[in-house]
């Protein structure tokens, strides 16, 4: 009976080891793409008894340092005109607080201007050049978010005739014409082709924190799409969509086609879907098969976690992207762990 029994427990370790990765625990911390630097940030916050908003800011904030993949932070997704802007948001599941900034301009901690928007201000989202007003009231610099990698990405495109933009029914052709462009009188509706998008131009940070209460905070950060029309902001500051938290449920966060995304608020759907007691993979899978049945070909991907620590993720299956990574922090792993998700 003792063989028997230690048998069982070394299967069950076995077991316990290769399920890790769905394992649940908290805290747990689970972002969006392989972005490590920002996984072990947040953790150590966490560590060092920092609260799950301060994990979230800083973890985000590590890839705006690191200029995670170029498509978060300064230097990156240069706009119609050149410019790196930025859009971030966080999240307090508890008090339901969110603060956000929008097309936020010449000022690099863009989740950390988010966070000053929650302790600051009664407002919810600042955009533009006022954004950076206020963050420079706040204390932060204000300084060139242009760098020799964007300058060179933004003159390549203007030598490629502009090409790919984000325009439609106007002339000149901006399917063949960099602008300025005026509109056409008649409005042709077509269908938008999955050959003006790349799908490694929209790497947002989404970052979920859940505290060993169950305490649940949320965050995002990205410079946008790039050679997006000036003004243009994505699902990233927009609560709901870019992610969503909630401690009497759980947390979300999404990455992809912002301008197709946002429509359907995937991020707050799939912590309603974990409210009603949904698994956390089924409740990624379950927003990412609403917005399938409008935009088959959109890109995105979703990740989700419980306020019991389980955590999943979905996305999109189309060419040239059929599986999605995330990392995953929690006590049961040793380190930041990454993860990958088959498409659907
Ligand atoms: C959980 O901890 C947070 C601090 O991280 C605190 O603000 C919150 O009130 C706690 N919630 C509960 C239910 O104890
Ligand atoms: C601009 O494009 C042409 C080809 O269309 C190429 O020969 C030239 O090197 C490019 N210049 C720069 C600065 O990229
Ligand atoms: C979280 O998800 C797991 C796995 O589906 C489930 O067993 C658990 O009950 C969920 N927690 C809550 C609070 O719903």
């Amino acid at each position: 009976r003792a063989v028997v029994a230690q048998l069982l427990l070394v299967v069950l370790q076995l077991a316990g080891s290769y399920g890790a990765g769905t394992t649940a625990a908290l805290p747990v911390v689970i972002n969006t793409w392989a972005f490590r630097k920002a996984t072990e940030t947040a953790w150590r916050v966490l560590q060092l008894g920092g609260s799950e908003l301060d994990a979230v800011e800083k973890g985000c904030g590590q890839c705006e340092i690191d200029q995670c993949d170029g498509s978060v932070g300064y230097g990156g997704s240069p706009d119609e005109s050149g410019e790196t802007t930025l859009d971030a948001m966080i999240m307090d599941g508890n008090t339901m607080e969110v603060g956000a900034v929008a097309d936020l301009r010449r000022v690099k901690n863009a989740i950390g201007v988010a966070r000053k928007v929650i302790e600051h201000t009664k407002h919810t989202l600042l955009v533009g050049e006022s954004a950076s007003l206020f963050a420079v009231r706040m204390g932060f610099p204000y300084e060139d978010l242009t760098t020799p990698k964007s300058l060179s990405m933004y003159s390549k495109w203007l030598n490629q005739s502009c090409q790919p933009n984000y325009w439609k029914n106007v002339v000149p052709d901006s399917s063949k014409s960099c602008g300025p462009y005026k509109r056409l009188e008649k409005v042709i509706c077509e269908k938008w082709t999955i050959s003006q998008r790349n799908v490694h131009n929209h790497d947002t940070i989404g970052m979920v924190v859940i505290g060993g209460n169950g305490t649940v905070a949320s965050g995002t950060s990205t410079n946008g799409g790039v050679h997006k029309i000036p003004g243009r902001v994505g699902d990233s500051p927009i609560a709901g969509a870019g992610s969503y938290a909630d401690s009497t449920a759980g947390g979300a966060a999404a990455t992809g086609d912002g301008d197709i995304m946002m429509r359907f608020l995937p991020s707050y759907q799939a912590v309603e879907y974990m409210r009603m007691g949904m698994d956390p993979t089924v409740a990624c899978q379950k927003v990412i098969s609403r917005i399938q049945k409008y935009v088959p070909e959109f890109f995105g991907a979703v990740i989700c976690a419980n306020t019991t620590g389980s955590y999943g993720a979905a996305c999109n299956k189309i060419p040239g992207f059929t599986q999605f990574h995330f990392m995953v922090y929690n006590p049961l792993l040793s380190q930041a762990a990454e993860q990958v998700v088959d498409c659907i």
